[in-house]
């Protein structure tokens, strides 16, 4: 078995995805299309550093290979995905399993997945402090990397990359991920053929039943100058009131949760340029926004859901259930059985607080999106851990 490689420097795990032959060249070593850092940057490499490496050494990009394959798919626009894209045909696939460490089977069961559909897997681990809104929760979050590294290693991942924080967000960092609002153009019409994370169509995000907001009617999509290839009207974001789905469910109580892990993944992504991205559907939030911004920002990442692992009980696994007491443990393995066997939203609600959970939402979700099902969402604190699980709630339910 090849040994596992830990790389913890940022410009070095893009170097080595590079080496793979997939990797975007880096704007801080090319000028790219972004200007240069300046003399002084925090981003500018330092004396001795492995960034532009020599003509003919293993990191320098490849030539475009024959057929036209670009090495640089980001530089193609490909707006494509995983090893479907044309300009990424012929490359190495490469899987990537971004986590935040303190490992269980839930995470064992989407690295295996990389593992049978990709010739390279990657795993990243690093406890991203920006979607931590409670600093206790951050100083709590375990963090178990002696055996992270032996699972990884059984496991037979490639390569495993463990940024430290201020690696990760320089001090000149200034950007973030936000989810914007509908496009709208001059008068009220949106763009056509919107997809999930309910951008056009969401709910109230509160306690019970959500919603679905009308479908905007035909005539009015036709009648805001969007339709043609002519239109040169003004478009722009607009905010309806809780219309952004990052802040509903986990992001009402989270306040800049998703702007965390929306940042943070794009970085992960653009380090590491795979061509599959697997994410476990206990965050289903997470994965439907994470969804919509590959699709906004145009990532030739394939975006993978992987279903829910949950114990013998039906609890999903997560690295918090680590910090429930044996007690604590027990009780949670009640949460599954009620989401799953009451008739309603608000008497799950009952129930669980009957058991002394604390409910943080409870909510059944029919308007995620053209093709999404219905899904029963819930966060509930237990011993002070909030615990999150979701389930597509059957026909008629
Ligand atoms: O789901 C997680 O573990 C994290 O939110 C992620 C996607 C690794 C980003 O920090």
């Amino acid at each position: 078995m090849a040994e596992l490689k830990v790389i913890t420097d940022p410009r070095e795990w893009q170097e080595y995805c590079i080496s793979l032959g997939r990797g975007h060249s880096a704007s801080w070593r090319t000028g790219g299309n972004i200007a240069a850092p300046g003399p002084g940057s925090s981003m500018e490499p330092g004396p001795g550093s492995s960034i532009g490496p020599e003509p003919g050494s293993s990191i320098e990009p490849t030539p475009v290979a024959p057929g036209g394959h670009n090495p640089h798919p980001l530089r193609a626009g490909v707006s494509g995905s995983g090893s479907s894209s044309p300009a990424l045909r012929g490359l190495p696939s490469v899987g990537f399993v971004p986590t935040m460490g303190a490992l269980h089977p839930g995470h064992a069961s989407l690295i295996r997945r990389s593992l049978a559909e990709n010739e390279v897997t990657l795993v990243s681990i690093f406890v991203n402090p920006t979607q931590f809104n409670d600093p206790k929760d951050l100083h709590d979050y375990p963090r178990t990397w002696d055996a992270d590294r032996a699972l990884l290693e059984s496991l037979g991942v490639d390569a495993v990359f463990l940024p430290r924080a201020e690696q990760m967000y320089s001090r000149d960092f200034r950007f973030e991920v936000r989810e914007a609002g509908i496009l709208r153009a001059g008068d009220d019409s949106e763009l056509p053929g919107d997809s999930p994370a309910g951008r056009r169509r969401t709910g109230t995000g509160d306690q019970g039943e959500a919603q679905a907001a009308p479908e905007t009617p035909a005539s009015s999509r036709q009648g805001g100058g969007l339709a043609g290839p002519d239109n040169q009207g003004p478009l722009r974001l607009e905010e309806p009131e809780g219309s952004r789905f990052s802040t509903q469910l986990c992001g009402a109580s989270r306040p800049g949760h998703f702007e965390g892990v929306l940042t943070v993944v794009l970085k992960l992504l653009v380090l590491t340029a795979p061509s599959r991205a697997y994410f476990g559907e206990k965050d289903y939030q997470q994965y439907l926004l994470i969804c919509r911004m590959a699709e906004d920002f145009f990532l030739p990442t394939e975006i993978v859901p992987c279903p829910v692992v949950r114990e013998t009980s039906g609890l999903a696994m997560s690295s918090r259930n680590r910090l429930l007491s044996p007690r604590g443990l027990e009780r949670a393995r009640e949460l599954y059985p009620i989401l799953r066997g009451s008739k309603d939203a608000p008497r799950a609600v009952r129930e669980l607080e009957q058991l002394g959970f604390q409910v943080d939402y409870l909510v059944d979700r029919r308007d995620l999106g053209p093709g999404e099902p219905a899904r029963r969402f819930a966060a509930v604190v237990l011993e002070g851990i909030r615990l999150i699980d979701n389930l597509v709630l059957e026909e008629g339910a």
